[in-house]
């Protein structure tokens, strides 16, 4: 609003001027009486004046204009348009009654019929605890027996929830179950997990003292954290509304960071003959006055892409900006598979931890591939001054001094001494035995995607996941048909594709895969004008 305001100020000033110029030349015998000179000489200054405020309020215009680039102009102004087409009335009725029924029908596929059952309001009274474990033991049944055993609905369970680790995990979690990390003079061990969590996942990613970290919810915090810390960084140079430059494979949770903390965010499209990784070549256009960080990914969610993040290190170090990576999917697994022992060539991506100088935070989730239940994730900083910046001190409450590491209050210690003995069970060795077993079964899947006509392997995937497109059929309708089957996917577009997120249980099922891919295909062979359904049209949470 305020820079809207500047930005007319400016424009009218700049008006001005001509006016200001015609009113003195019409009456120009004055001015021929006074030295001309003079005249000229404030009117050149009061020209420069005005220029120079239009462009320094212009310059936010400038930069989103710079950053979207010619076609993402055309792009907004198409976008603009049709919403303007969509809000005379007449249309607007058209298309709030189109979505209303679409609304409808993702819910009846989410909800059925409703639930009959639903207990949409408390009972006075409570219910015995006996009959409540029954609820709910029957309610899971079904469930588990679909995630536990089966590897395609693989619901973000990266790993076999089976055995005596899981034993391990329960008496943990019910050990802790009433534990409250606010309060770390009461519940000392749970702080001394936490710190050694954080310090443990620095070490695996080659940091080194000073580096530092938190112990977060989970993915989306950690990038939260960070992007929090780098607009404060922004705010301390001057800048009002810092950018981020990510690709456009990023996950979705930096958009929300960029949302919840008034950030502006650049998304680069990648560059497909790199295969699909971003790029400093990329990136070095995109770089203007406002841009305090680049966010690449290791890899990245559709793709399973490492950016190359050694050659953004090196742009963002010469430009005095951060870096950070997305560690979060491929946290542990990319780690350890550089020990694994049958793997003694080199991987053919770039370094992308501690070890490259410019890299200033990384987001690493322990609870995907490191194998521990959901809600543990690490943020770590290179430099403790910029974890520093995420930390909100409030002194001016009733309680004296109120400080919390992270977004959260009060969090429970069970899932933190669940991860931490999780970890403990696994040591190094244990790591990069998983590491490797989880890579040969991305080669294996990769290997039976390449083998199936009319389907290819989209790119060069590094880890975890694999991309499938097709020039033959729409991917979506292969992907509706496999989920027909079972199997739990997600769809990516620009290039259309369906991605397969490796877990510890896929390799149990590589042949009913093969099979289930198989059929689809024939399938639309028989019958080519099959429309894509239900949830893999396009959709990844
Ligand atoms: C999973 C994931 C995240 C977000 O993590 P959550 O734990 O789901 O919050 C971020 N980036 C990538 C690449 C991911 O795969
Ligand atoms: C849950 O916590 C309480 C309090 O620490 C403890 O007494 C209890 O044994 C715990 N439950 C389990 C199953 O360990
Ligand atoms: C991960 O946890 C599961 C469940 O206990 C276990 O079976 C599996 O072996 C673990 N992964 C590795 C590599 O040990």
């Amino acid at each position: 609003m305020a820079a809207d305001a500047r930005v007319l100020a400016c424009v009218l000033m700049t008006l001005v001027l001509p006016l200001r110029a015609h009113k003195r030349l019409s009456s120009i015998q004055v001015f021929m009486q006074q030295p001309f000179g003079s005249w000229l000489r404030l009117n050149t200054a009061w020209n420069v004046l005005c220029v120079a405020l239009s462009v320094l309020a212009c310059r936010g215009w400038g930069i989103e204009m710079w950053q979207r680039g010619l076609r993402g102009m055309v792009a907004l102004i198409g976008r603009e348009g049709l919403r303007a087409v969509c809000a005379l009335p007449y249309i607007r009725s058209v298309v709030r009654s189109e979505v209303a029924k679409e609304l409808k029908s993702i819910e009846k596929s989410i909800h059925g019929e409703g639930d009959p059952t639903a207990l949409l309001m408390l009972p006075r009274e409570g219910l015995p605890c006996t009959r409540i474990l029954e609820r709910i033991q029957e309610a899971n049944a079904a469930e588990s027996a679909e995630y536990v055993g089966v590897a395609k609905k693989w619901a973000g369970i990266y790993h076999a929830p089976v055995g005596e680790l899981v034993d391990l995990q329960n008496k943990v979690w019910g050990i802790y179950n009433c534990s409250n990390t606010l309060y770390e003079g009461v519940f000392p061990s749970v702080r001394k997990y936490e710190a050694e969590l954080v310090s443990w996942a620095i070490h695996m990613l080659s940091g080194r003292s000073p580096a530092c970290g938190l112990l977060t919810s989970g993915g989306t915090e950690s990038v939260m954290l960070a992007a929090l810390s780098y607009r404060e960084l922004g705010r301390s140079r001057g800048i009002t509304t810092p950018r981020i430059l990510a690709a456009n494979t990023c996950h979705p949770c930096i958009v929300k960071a960029c949302h919840y903390f008034g950030m502006a965010l650049t998304k680069i499209p990648v560059d497909e003959s790199a295969g699909f990784a971003l790029t400093a070549k990329r990136v070095r256009r995109y770089i203007t006055g406002d841009v305090v960080c680049i966010y690449a990914s290791a890899p990245t969610f559709p793709h399973g892409v490492v950016d190359h993040v050694s050659d953004l290190g090196n742009l963002a170090t010469s430009k005095g900006i951060g870096l950070h990576v997305d560690n979060c999917l491929g946290g542990v697994l990319l780690s350890y598979m550089e020990c694994m022992e049958d793997m003694k060539e080199p991987f053919d991506f770039q370094a992308w931890d501690f070890r490259v100088p410019g890299v200033s935070s990384i987001s690493v989730d322990i609870h995907k591939y490191g194998n521990a239940s959901k809600g543990v994730s690490v943020i770590a900083f290179r430099d403790p001054g910029l974890r520093r910046m995420t930390y909100v001190p409030v002194t001016d409450g009733c309680e004296g001094l109120y400080v919390t590491p992270t977004m959260q209050g009060a969090r429970g210690g069970a899932v933190i001494a669940q991860a931490w003995a999780t970890m403990l069970s696994f040591g190094h060795v244990g790591y990069a035995k998983f590491a490797a077993h989880v890579h040969q079964t991305h080669m294996l899947y990769q290997k039976v995607v390449s083998k199936v006509p009319g389907l290819y392997v989209l790119c060069k995937c590094h880890a975890c996941i694999v991309p499938v497109g097709s020039k033959k059929y729409n991917i979506y309708a292969v992907a509706s048909l496999l989920e027909e089957k079972g199997w739990n996917l997600a769809t990516g577009q620009s290039p259309p594709c369906l991605t397969i997120c490796i877990g510890e249980r896929h390799d149990r099922i590589v042949d009913v895969f093969e099979q289930d891919l198989r059929a689809a295909v024939e399938f639309l062979d028989a019958n080519p004008s099959h429309k894509p359904s239900g949830a893999a049209a396009a959709r990844y949470g």
